[in-house]
C-alpha cells in the first residue's frame, strides 16, 4: 500500500519526468491519489490530486515539473479520505521541509494533537503528514537534518517508511521502520523507493535496507545508517538481476493477462529453483519440526490450503492452515519451540504475516519460520529463518495469478520429496509426481490457457449480470474454488463465495432459485461425490457450471457446453494448477466486460503493509 519514490540527481533538471516514469511502476501500490514535490532553484513546488498517476499527470503536468530532486507518492488511503488535502507529499509548517510516507502511524490521534498544541500547522487528516512534522520538530531543536530524522522515530509509533527533504539542502533522507524501502545508485542519480520496479528504470545497483535503518541520498552516494545510534553501515550496492521488462505489459492489454500467460514459464523457473541445492535445507527444516503451520492471506492462503491437501496425501504431514491475522489468536498459546510456521506471501510485506514473523523472532518458543516469498529484499525474505523464492519475477497486477501457481508448485514438489523420505510414497510414486511436474506441467498449462481462453470469455458474457454466485470445490479443489471466488469478487465486484461443496447443503442451498449460478471445480477422483452436490443444486433450478477435466457423466449436469470449462486431462497432482487457470481467465473477462481495469481494482493495493 502506497508507494514513495525520492530522487536526487547530479545534473538533471527534469525531475518531474523521471519521477513520473519511475513511480508509474508502483501503480499497483496505490491509485487513490498522487503527488509530486520538486525542488527547483531552492524552492519546492508541490502538485497533488485525487486519481491515478496517469490521470494526475495529465491534469497537473507532473512530468513537466522542473528540478534536480524531489519526492512522489502514490496513495492507498487509510488515515484520511482520498482527497487532495490528504494526498502526499506534505509540507511541514512552511514550504521548506517536505516528505511522504508509506505505512501507518498508530499514535496518529495523540501525536497530531501534541503537534497542534505545540503550534504546528497540521493541514490534513493523513498520518503521513505527521512524519514531516516530526522531522520539523527535531530540526527546530537541532538544526541538523540527519539528527532530526533519526530522532523523529521516537515520536512515530507504527510500521512505516518515509522520505523527506528540504528546499535548502541537496540531500534527501529516508527511514525504514516496518515498511519496505530500497535504494539505487545510478551514474547520475540516487533513488529511494518502496519497491524495486521503480528503481530499475534508473539502475540495477540496489541497496537493500533493514528495519531500524535510515538513508542519506546525495547526488552521487547512498549512505546507510543505524537509526538507534547513527552509526554508519557499510552497505555496498548489489546488482539486481530482475528484468525491468517484467514491469511492462509486453503487448497485452493488462498485466493480469500477461501474468496468466507467463505461468508456463513460471513452472520452469520455480522447478529450476526447487531442483537446486537449497531444497535439502528446506526439507530438513520441515522434517525437524513436530508441528507445521501454514500462515498466509488472500490468494497466498488459498495456495496454502491446496498445500495442506498435498502435504496430507503425499507427505503424510498435517499442515495446519491459518489466515495471517488469525494465527496468533488461534494457535499462539500452543506453539512450541519445535513448531514450524510456513509464512507464504508474494510481497513479503503483508502486515498480518510480518506481525507473526516479528513475534516469532522475539519469542524462541514460537519455533522456526520458513518463508515462501516472491519479492527479493522484502521483510519476510530477510526475517524468516529460511525462505523459498517463488521465482515468478514481478507480479504487477493487483490480482495474484502466477504467484498462486508458483506457491502451489512449491507445496506439491516438497510434498512428493518428503513423502518419499518418510515412506508415504515409494520411490516410483515420488518420481512420477516430480516427473509430471517437470515434463507435463509447462505444456499442459499452455494447453489450458489456449483451450479455455475463448471459452472463459464466452462464459463471462453470460455471467456479467449475476451479482451473486458460488464457487465450490471438493478435496484438492477446495483452495482452487476459494481462489476463483476471490478473483471474481476482487476484479468484477460481483459477490462470489468460495466454499467446500459438501458444506453447501448446510444452509447456503436455500439461496438457489431459477438460474442462480454455482461453479463446481472438479477432479476425476472426486467427481462421483461432486455429482451429488451438482444434483442438489440442479434439481432446485440452479445453473451449474463445471470447471475440470471432461467426463461424460458430468456433461449431463450442465445446460450447454458453454457451462463446462474443460481443462486438459492430467492427474490429481497437477489438477489444482490447471483448474485455477480457467477461473483466472473467467474473472479477467468478467472484469473487462464490466468495464473495470482488472489490474487496479477499486479500494485495493497489492502490498498491504497495514493491520
Ligand atoms: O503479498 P501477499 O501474498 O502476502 O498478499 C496477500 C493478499 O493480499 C493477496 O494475495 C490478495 O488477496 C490478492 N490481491 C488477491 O488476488
Amino acid at each position: 500500500m502506497c508507494g514513495i519514490t525520492g530522487i536526487v540527481s547530479m545534473n538533471r533538471n527534469n525531475i518531474g519526468e523521471v519521477l513520473v516514469k519511475c513511480s508509474r511502476k508502483l501503480t499497483y501500490r496505490g491509485y487513490d491519489s498522487v503527488g509530486l514535490a520538486a525542488v527547483h532553484n531552492g524552492k519546492v513546488e508541490l502538485r497533488k490530486e485525487v486519481g491515478t498517476i496517469d490521470e494526475v499527470d495529465k491534469l497537473l503536468g507532473l512530468s513537466k515539473m522542473l528540478g534536480d530532486r524531489g519526492i512522489s507518492q502514490l496513495r492507498w488511503a487509510t488515515y484520511g479520505a482520498p482527497t487532495r488535502i490528504n494526498a502526499q507529499p506534505h509540507f511541514a509548517c512552511d514550504d521548506i521541509l517536505f516528505g511522504a510516507h508509506n505505512g501507518n502511524i498508530h499514535n496518529y490521534v495523540e501525536y497530531r494533537q501534541e503537534l497542534v498544541d505545540a503550534g504546528h500547522i497540521v493541514r490534513s487528516e493523513n498520518d503521513g503528514e505527521l512524519c514531516v512534522h516530526a522531522v520539523d520538530k527535531y530540526y527546530e531543536q537541532t538544526a541538523d537534518m540527519f539528527e532530526a530524522v533519526r530522532l523523529s522515530i521516537r515520536d512515530l509509533k507504527g510500521a512505516y517508511a518515509y522520505t523527506v527533504g528540504r528546499a535548502d539542502m541537496e540531500e534527501l533522507y529516508a527511514v525504514k521502520m516496518g515498511s519496505s524501502l530500497v535504494a539505487g545508485l545510478a551514474e547520475h542519480d540516487t533513488i529511494v523507493s518502496s519497491d524495486l520496479p521503480s528503481i530499475l528504470p534508473l539502475t540495477n545497483n540496489v541497496v537493500y535496507l533493514q528495519d531500524g535503518e535510515m538513508l542519506r541520498l546525495t547526488p552521487n552516494d547512498v549512505e546507510v545508517f543505524r537509526i538507534e545510534d547513527g552509526r554508519h553501515l557499510d552497505r555496498p550496492p548489489e546488482t539486481s538481476t530482475v528484468d525491468e521488462q517484467a514491469a511492462e505489459k509486453g503487448g497485452y492489454p493488462h498485466f493480469m493477462l500477461k501474468e496468466i500467460n507467463e505461468q508456463p514459464k513460471v513452472a520452469e523457473d520455480v522447478l529450476g529453483v526447487l531442483q537446486g541445492s537449497k531444497t535439502e535445507k528446506w526439507l530438513k527444516m520441515i522434517e525437524d519440526a513436530s508441528r507445521h503451520f501454514l500462515v498466509a492471506c488472500g490468494t497466498s492462503y488459498h495456495a496454502g490450503i491446496v498445500g495442506t491437501y498435498y502435504f496430507n496425501k503425499y507427505a503424510g504431514i498435517p499442515l495446519i492452515p491459518a489466515i495471517g491475522g488469525q494465527f496468533i489468536p488461534m494457535y499462539g498459546n500452543t506453539l512450541t519451540d519445535d513448531s514450524l510456521s510456513i509464512l507464504v506471501s508474494q510481497s513479503g510485506e503483508t502486515k498480518d504475516i510480518i506481525n507473526v514473523l516479528n513475534l516469532a523472532k522475539e519469542n524462541s518458543s514460537f519455533g522456526k519460520t520458513l518463508g515462501i516469498v516472491n519479492v527479493i529484499g522484502s521483510t519476510l525474505m530477510f526475517g524468516a529463518d529460511a525462505y523459498i523464492p517463488m521465482a515468478c519475477g514481478y507480479e504487477v497486477s493487483v490480482p495474484a495469478t502466477k504467484t498462486y501457481y508458483s506457491q502451489v508448485i512449491i507445496f506439491a514438489y516438497l510434498a512428493a520429496l518428503l513423502g518419499e523420505r518418510n515412506g508415504t510414497l515409494d520411490s516410483s510414486e515420488a518420481k512420477a509426481c516430480i516427473d509430471t511436474l517437470s515434463r507435463d506441467l509447462p505444456r499442459l498449462t499452455q494447453d489450458t490457457i489456449n483451450r479455455t481462453g475463448i471459452h472463459a470469455k464466452d462464459l463471462a458474457r453470460t455471467l456479467v449480470d449475476f451479482k451473486d454466485m458460488y464457487c465450490l470445490g471438493y478435496g484438492f479443489t477446495d483452495g482452487v474454488a476459494q481462489e476463483g471466488a476471490l478473483k471474481i469478487k476482487e476484479i468484477a465486484y460481483n459477490h462470489c463465495e468460495g466454499m467446500y461443496s459438501s458444506e453447501f447443503k448446510h444452509g447456503p442451498l436455500s439461496i438457489i432459485q431459477d438460474g442462480y449460478p454455482v461453479i463446481f471445480v472438479t477432479t476425476r477422483e472426486n467427481s462421483w461425490m461432486v455429482i451429488n452436490h451438482l444434483s442438489e443444486v440442479r434439481v432446485r433450478g440452479g445453473r451449474t457450471i463445471i470447471v475440470g477435466e471432461y467426463e461424460d457423466k458430468l456433461r449431463h449436469y450442465v445446460d450447454s457446453g458453454k457451462d463446462y470449462l474443460v481443462v486438459p486431462a492430467s492427474n490429481l497432482f497437477l489438477n489444482p494448477l490447471l483448474n485455477v487457470i480457467p477461473l483466472q481467465l473467467l474473472s479477467y473477462f468478467l472484469s473487462v466486460d464490466l468495464g473495470i481495469n482488472p489490474d487496479m481494482p477499486r479500494n485495493l493495493s497489492k502490498t498491504l503493509t497495514v493491520d
